[in-house]
């Protein structure tokens, strides 16, 4: 269970799951990235080819890590290479920060990315590729869905809900039971009282603004 992984971009997002996957003694084969030729080295890793190696023969042997974020009007790319991922059926391992306090009483998917200084506590459930930013902080039982980003710093007090493909913006403060529903957006530095319909951004003293899909 210990393959060599390979990381999807070669952005800051990327950087950072580099740097959580060497802090975890993971050895790192590469990078699929279309910005750069195959061979170049790209912090220190080769870059081994595009998405294309995916569904090469050469896939296999190897676990794979989404080096892409997702922030409010990009949310869709990072999706999109999850969704990829699963109908090939690779290996996506959950990557832990050492230094994140992750509550043995809570469950973690494939493909969740806990980065460093993050706390989650007991009876939260981080579904599939959902990512917990620096020093994001998941209070007791909380449920966060499927690929949802939790920006950096972010609080989530308990029994939260946070749907699947949403966002919490850096530094926002998520009061008990709140729901954030599937697709919905929580601009930086809110406070957030009241639940935040499916598809819809909250930003404080503005109306709720419907979003388009994600792009
Ligand atoms: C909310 C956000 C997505 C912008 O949404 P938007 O609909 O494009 O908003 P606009 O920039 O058009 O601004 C609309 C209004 O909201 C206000 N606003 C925007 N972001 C705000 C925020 N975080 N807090 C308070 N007000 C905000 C603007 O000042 C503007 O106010 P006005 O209409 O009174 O002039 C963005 O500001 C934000 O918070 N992004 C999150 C960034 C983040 O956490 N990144 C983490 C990356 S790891």
């Amino acid at each position: 269970m210990n393959e060599p992984v390979v990381i999807l971009g070669s952005g800051g997002h990327a950087r950072v799951v580099l740097d959580v996957l060497q802090c975890m003694g993971r050895t790192v084969a590469g990078v699929l990235t279309p910005e750069q030729p195959v061979g170049a080295e790209w912090d220190g890793v080769p870059v081994l080819g595009d998405d294309a190696w995916l569904a090469s023969a050469q896939a296999a042997g190897y676990a794979y890590a989404v080096g892409i974020g997702a922030v409010p009007g990009r949310m869709g790319l990072r999706q999109a290479m999850c969704a990829r991922l699963r109908q090939l059926g690779l290996p996506v391992p959950a990557l832990v920060h050492p230094s994140a306090v992750v509550s043995r009483r809570a469950a973690v998917a494939d493909g969740v990315q806990v980065m460093a200084g993050a706390i989650v506590q007991p009876g939260v459930s981080l579904g599939m590729h959902a990512l917990i930013n620096t020093g994001a902080r998941i209070d007791h039982d909380t449920v966060i869905g499927e690929g949802a980003h939790i920006a950096p710093s972010a609080v989530l007090c308990g029994d939260v809900r946070v749907g699947a493909g949403a966002f919490v913006g850096a530094g926002a403060v998520v009061l008990p039971r709140v729901v954030i529903g599937d697709g919905a957006e929580v601009a930086a530095g809110a406070t957030v009282t009241c639940d935040v319909p499916p598809r819809h951004r909250y930003i404080p003293g503005h109306p709720f603004k419907r979003l388009g899909d994600p792009t």
